[in-house]
C-alpha cells in the first residue's frame, strides 16, 4: 500500500562548508528515500540551511558582508555539494525565510497561550566592546580544572571538564579579545518539565527511537528536564520574538521548524497541501534523520513545541553516529577533515555512498572511513565483481547475437537465487540496515561470478554449435548483473542509471525477479573505474591545503592573552608595500608612570609621553616586568595611531611594542639614546 512520507535530514549550519561528517547523514537518508520511492511510496524529502545565530552573524561581519548575503552564498554552495553526492531532495530551502518566521511565530504563540513560556532574569557574559552577550563558544580562557590555556567557555578539550563560562580563568571574548563582564538580561524559557509526562510516554511507547537512544533519553528524564532558554538578546541574526522588546528566537527554536518551512515552500510550488504531511491527525509518516549530538533537541523540545501547536510529532527519529577517518576523529592537520567539494574533485560520489552504506545499520555507532579498506572495497566489489559481470558477458551478445538476449534462461537456478534474497533486501532497507543489503548482494555477486567462471563463455565461444549455450549463459550473466544493480539502485543511483541505459530498461526492486529475455540491449560503455591509491594521497594533501585556507579566513581578532601569549612561533604575514608599512605610525615615547591593574592578572597600566601628548596604554607585560617601577623612564616604541580600545579598566590609547613568545618572556623594544619623544620610526 502506498504511504505518504515526509523525510528530513538535519539542516547544515550556514557558517561552514559541507564535509564528510555531514555526508554520512545525507547519504543515509537519501538511500532510504530512494528506496521508499522505488517501492512506490509518496515521499517528500526536504532539507535546507540552518541560517540563524551568533556564529553566522560574526562570520558575515568578518567577511564584510551582511548575514543575508552570506547565507545566500552558503546555501548555493551547500546545495551544490549535496547534489554532487546525488542527494535527491525535493527541496533545499533555508530557515531564514518568510514561511519559517510565520511557523515560528505561530508555534511560539501556541506555547505562550498554553502557559508554556516563562520569563526569567539571567546573568551572562557580555562583551562591552561589541555590546553583545557571548555564547559559550565565543568565550575562551584558562580551564578552571587543569589550567590549560585557550579553552572554550563550555568545556575543556584538554581534560574534558565541563563548566560555565563564568568559571574560566582570564576569560576573554573571541570576538573582540577583551575581558567580558557579567550582565543581567530577561530571557524567555519554554517550560519543558511541564511536558514531561507526554514526552516520557512519547519516547517510551511509540517506537520513535531505537532502544539504544530511548535508553539514553531515559537518563535525561532521571536527571529531570530543564526549562529551555529560547530567547537571545540583540544583536542576533534571527527572528524577533513577537511580543518581546528586541529579543530573538534562539537558533534552535526555529531550526527544526525549518523542516516545515521547506515542506511548505515545496508544496506551495507544487500545488500540494502541506498540512496533509504535518497536521496532527495526518495519515503520513514523518521521519527525521539526525546525528546523536542533536538528539535532545529533536526528541524533547521539538515534539513538545509541536504538540502544543497541534501538529504531528515525529513518527521516527533515526539517529546515527559520527564519522571517523582511519580510526580517529577527522583531523584537519592529518588532512582527514575532508570537505565534500574536495572529495568530489578526486572521487566519484558513489564510492563514498557505497562504503558508508556497507557499514551502516540502525545503530548510532560511529562509522570509520578506513581509507585503505575504502579503496579495496570499492575496487573489489563494484569494479571487480559487479561491473565485471557485465563487461565480460555483454561483448558476446553484441558480437554474436546483434545485441539481443536469449528467449529464456540457460540456468534457471541462477534466477531463483535472485528472487530468494528479494524480501530480505527489502526488509533490510526498511530497517536501514544497508550493511546487510550489501552483504546479501555481495554473496549473490560472488555466486554469479562463480557461475560465469565455471561456464567460461570465452571457452564456449570457441566450441562448435555452441550459440544457444553462449547466448543463454551471457543472458544469465546480464540478468544477474541487472538484479545486482537493482538491489543497489538506492545506493548507487548513477551507476544504476548508466546500467539502465545500457540494458535499455528501467530497474525496480518490485520487479527484480522479472528477467530480460528476447530483449535488445544497447552498446556498453565502461561503467566504473578503479580508485588508485595515489588519488587518495592527493585528496589528503588537498585537504591539508583546505585547512590552511580556512585558517587564514578564520583568523580571530587579537586577544589580550596574545600580548602575553604562549605562541612559540608565528607564521610570516603576507607581504606588504612600503605604503602599507607607512600606515603604521610608530613613535618614540618614554614611560612616565607604570602601575599594576588590581583586577587584571596580566596587565600593567602605563602612561607614555609621546612628546606632543601623553597616552594611557594597557600592556600585557606584567609577568615579564615584576619590578614595575624599573619601567619608569624607559624609552619605548609605541604604535601611536592604533584605534583606542575601550577596556574594562579604561581606555587604551596605543600599543607598546614588544617581542617574545609571551608570559615572562616579553621584551620591550628599546630605542638608542638621542631619539626624542614623538620621533617617528621609519
Ligand atoms: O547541528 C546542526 O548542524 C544543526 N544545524 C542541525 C539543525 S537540524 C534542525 F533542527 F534544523
Ligand atoms: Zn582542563
Amino acid at each position: 500500500m502506498t504511504k505518504k512520507y515526509f523525510v528530513t535530514s538535519a539542516l547544515p549550519y550556514a557558517n561552514g562548508p559541507i564535509h564528510l561528517g555531514h555526508m554520512l547523514e545525507h547519504i543515509q537518508s537519501d538511500i532510504y528515500v530512494r528506496f521508499l520511492r522505488d517501492m512506490g511510496h509518496d515521499v517528500i524529502y526536504v532539507c535546507g540551511d540552518d541560517c540563524h545565530g551568533t556564529p553566522v552573524m560574526i562570520k558575515a561581519g568578518s567577511l564584510g558582508i551582511t548575514p543575508e548575503e552570506m547565507i545566500t552564498r552558503t546555501r548555493a554552495d551547500h546545495y551544490e555539494d549535496l547534489k554532487g553526492f546525488l542527494i535527491s531532495y525535493d527541496n533545499y530551502y533555508q530557515t531564514h525565510s518568510p514561511e519559517n518566521e510565520e511557523f515560528s511565530d505561530y508555534i511560539y504563540n501556541c506555547a505562550r497561550e498554553k502557559g508554556f513560556i516563562v520569563k526569567k532574569k539571567i546573568s551572562q557574559l557580555f562583551d562591552p566592546d561589541r555590546k553583545m552577550f557571548l555564547p559559550d563558544r565565543f568565550v575562551k580562557g584558562t580551564c578552571p580544572k587543569c589550567g590549560a590555556h585557550d579553552q572554550y567557555g563550555d568545556n575543556c578539550e584538554v581534560c574534558g571538564a565541563t563548566y560555565a563560562p563564568t568559571e574560566l580563568k582570564d576569560a576573554y571574548s573571541t570576538v573582540s579579545g577583551i575581558t567580558p563582564v557579567l550582565m543581567d538580561s530577561e530571557h524567555y524559557f519554554f517550560n519543558l518539565p511541564k511536558a514531561e509526562e507526554f514526552l516520557h510516554d512519547y519516547i517510551r511507547n511509540h517506537g520513535v527511537l531505537e532502544k539504544e537512544m530511548a535508553n539514553k533519553l531515559e537518563e535525561w528524564f532521571l536527571q529531570g528536564l530543564k526549562e529551555w532558554d529560547i530567547s537571545r538578546d540583540a544583536p542576533y541574526f534571527g527572528f524577533k520574538i513577537p511580543d518581546a522588546d528586541n529579543k530573538y528566537f534562539y537558533v534552535w527554536l526555529d531550526a527544526p521548524i525549518g523542516y516545515f518551512a521547506s515542506l511548505k515552500n515545496y508544496c506551495v510550488q507544487h500545488n500540494l497541501n502541506y498540512q496533509d504531511y504535518i497536521k496532527k491527525d495526518a495519515d503520513s509518516i514523518m521521519i527525521h534523520f539526525i546525528g546523536k549530538d542533536i538528539l535532545y533537541f529533536h526528541s524533547l523540545f521539538w515534539p513538545a513545541i509541536l504538540k502544543n501547536a497541534d501538529f504531528k510529532v515525529p513518527d521516527h527519529i533515526f539517529v546515527h553516529g559520527y564519522v571517523t577517518v582511519n580510526g580517529t576523529k577527522m583531523s584537519k592537520s592529518k588532512g582527514t577533515f575532508i570537505k565534500a567539494k574536495t572529495f568530489l574533485k578526486y572521487l566519484k560520489p558513489e564510492t563514498l555512498r557505497y562504503y558508508f552504506a556497507s557499514k551502516m545499520n540502525s545503530s548510532a555507532v560511529d562509522i570509520d572511513l578506513s581509507l585503505d579498506d575504502f579503496v579495496a572495497k570499492v575496487n573489489s566489489d563494484i569494479v571487480g565483481k559487479i561491473v565485471n559481470l557485465a563487461s565480460r558477458t555483454q561483448g558476446f551478445i553484441h558480437k554474436r547475437f546483434s545485441g539481443k538476449l536469449a528467449p529464456c534462461a540457460y540456468e534457471p537456478k541462477m534466477y531463483e537465487k535472485i528472487a530468494v534474497i528479494k524480501e530480505a533486501v527489502i526488509a533490510s532497507y526498511e530497517k536501514r540496515n544497508y550493511a546487510e543489503v550489501i552483504r546479501l548482494v555481495s554473496a549473490l555477486s560472488d555466486e554469479a561470478n562463480r557461475y560465469i567462471d565455471n561456464m567460461a563463455p570465452w571457452v564456449i565461444a570457441k566450441e562448435e554449435d555452441s550459440d544457444d549455450k553462449l547466448l543463454g549463459v551471457c543472458t544469465d550473466g546480464l540478468n544477474l548483473f541487472a538484479a545486482l544493480i537493482t538491489y543497489l539502485k538506492p545506493i548507487l543511483p548513477n551507476l544504476a542509471k548508466d546500467a539502465e541505459d545500457f540494458l535499455n530498461t528501467t530497474l525496480h526492486l518490485n520487479t527484480v525477479d522479472k528477467p530480460l529475455f528476447s530483449h535488445e540491449i544497447h552498446k556498453f560503455k565502461p561503467l566504473f573505474s578503479r580508485i588508485e591509491k595515489a588519488t587518495i594521497d592527493d585528496m589528503i594533501e588537498a585537504s591539508k591545503e583546505d585547512l590552511k585556507e580556512e585558517a587564514k579566513k578564520n583568523e580571530t581578532p587579537p586577544k589580550e592573552q596574545e600580548l602575553q601569549g604562549d605562541n612559540a612561533f608565528e607564521p610570516l604575514s603576507d607581504e606588504i608595500t612600503i605604503d602599507d608599512f607607512m600606515k603604521i605610525d610608530l613613535r618614540v615615547g618614554t614611560i612616565v608612570t607604570a602601575e599594576e591593574v588590581p583586577t587584571a592578572n596580566k596587565l600593567l597600566k602605563l602612561c607614555v609621553d609621546l612628546g606632543f601628548e601623553k597616552r594611557q596604554v594597557f600592556a600585557g607585560i606584567k609577568a615579564a616586568y615584576k619590578d614595575v617601577q624599573s619601567l619608569v623612564g624607559r624609552k619605548v616604541v609605541v604604535v601611536a595611531n592604533l584605534k583606542p580600545r575601550k577596556m574594562k579598566f579604561g581606555l587604551s590609547e596605543g600599543m607598546v611594542t614588544a617581542a617574545g613568545p609571551g608570559g615572562t618572556e616579553v621584551y620591550l623594544l628599546s630605542v638608542d639614546s638621542g631619539a626624542k619623544n614623538g620621533d617617528r620610526i621609519h
